[in-house]
């Protein structure tokens, strides 16, 4: 068997092709840079980011397209959205499964004194429940910011729920998405969330470099900028402009990654969400059947395929997890990825810290065959270590 890419998790290798050629197209036909000059290639440019930002706005069903703000991943966005709200004094809430890019950003606030922060406490299988939330709300809580889905246990949040909690009492929520969207259905409007960050180069087949967020237009008036630059608009004055996405957007866009991430997101579109996530349960429940059948492997998630992506963790008893990943690296052409997988409090709560987990993701373009080409593989190794 060729190559078997299984860490789409942390990025999606293949791309479709049309990814490939909107890229390609992009600096033989284009390549300027938009709202820059009234020249043709200039105007081209910024057709093609508007048509990336409608694209994006269809997808999560968000009003209008200005309130789609580019960055270059959804760890910018994230920072952006956290230090542009946050003000001395703040309290804010969020969960023990959390990525680093959420964790980081919070812990460098508190460490300067600035805000207070409450991680609520998943169980060993990576959920969280909206009481727990409700209970930890406190007088000066500002926002709540919660992960759509683990990346180490690929545990789902109840984020209807916890939306609807932070609507009832009057708390922002930013939703992380990196592990989600692309693959689940992310409705903005119904959801009434304040901010959504997504990444490109995920489960929206983009290019890396690529990311945004998205926010209603009330948090966006509540939200001070990071960064301040050249817009391409009101050139006449020295002030950042008020008005969306150019707020939140200065400096040269990354165009030739926003051309691919249009092609990306127009392919999910034309697959169907269903479609994609339908198949990529089908290969999970796959994996998971089979995980169940080798002696000695746990798998470190939930337990239910309802409340699961499709990345998968799991231990294995007196097995280096870091030496079996690069066995199946080295022997097998099997990419998968081991370790913390940079949320270390993830980890804690799961009982897997410091040693991690063996993490298999996958992606829309894995097959059946690939699969049970990993199970047998990992069969074999376990038998011969
Ligand atoms: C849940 C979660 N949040 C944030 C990130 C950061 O993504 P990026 O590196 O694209 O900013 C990741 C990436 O692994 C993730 O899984």
């Amino acid at each position: 068997m060729k190559e078997v890419y299984l860490d789409n998790a942390a990025t999606s290798r293949d791309k479709p092709e049309s990814v490939l050629k909107a890229i390609n197209d992009y600096y033989q036909e284009i390549g300027c840079s938009p709202g820059r000059g009234g020249y043709e290639c200039s105007l081209a440019a910024g057709r093609l980011v508007l048509e990336t930002r409608l694209s994006i706005a269809e997808l999560f069903e968000v009003a209008t397209p200005e309130q789609v703000v580019f960055t270059h991943n959804v760890t910018h966005a994230l920072n952006y959205a956290l230090k542009g709200f946050l003000e001395s004094g703040d309290h804010v809430i969020t969960t023990s499964m959390e990525h680093n890019a959420v964790v980081r950003p919070l812990q460098d606030l508190a460490k300067a004194g600035l805000i207070e922060v409450d991680y609520i406490a998943a169980d060993s299988q990576g959920m969280i429940s909206p009481e727990q939330v409700a209970e930890a709300i406190q007088e000066n809580t500002k926002l709540l910011v919660t992960t759509h889905a683990s990346n180490v246990a690929g545990t789902l949040l109840p984020i209807a729920e916890l939306a609807n909690l932070a609507k009832q009492e009057g708390l922002l929520y930013i939703l992380d998405t990196a592990q989600t969207a692309g693959v689940y259905d992310l409705n903005f409007s119904d959801l009434d969330l304040d901010v959504l960050a997504f990444t490109g180069h995920k489960g929206l087949l983009g290019p890396t470099g690529t990311g945004g967020f998205v926010i209603s237009k009330e948090a966006a008036k509540l939200m001070d900028t990071l960064i301040e630059g050249g817009t391409g608009s009101i050139s006449d004055r020295e002030y950042q402009p008020d008005f969306l996405p150019d707020k939140f957007e200065s400096g040269t866009l990354n165009t030739m990654g926003l051309a691919g991430l249009k092609a990306g997101v127009d392919f999910i579109k034309k697959e169907g969400l269903k479609t994609i996530r339908e198949h990529e349960l089908d290969l999970t429940k796959r994996l998971i059947e089979g995980f169940k059948s080798l002696a000695g492997v746990s798998i470190q998630g939930p337990g239910s395929i309802e409340e699961q992506t499709s990345t998968v963790s799991i231990t294995v008893e007196g097995v280096d997890l870091g030496e079996l990943s690069f066995i199946l690296d080295d022997e097998y052409e099997i990419m998968t990825r081991s370790g913390l997988h940079c949320a270390p409090l993830a980890h804690k709560t799961i009982g897997t810290f410091p040693e991690g987990t063996l993490r298999f993701s996958i992606g829309y373009f894995n097959t059946p065959a690939e699969i049970d080409y990993t199970l047998a593989s990992l069969e074999q190794i376990l038998k011969e270590y």
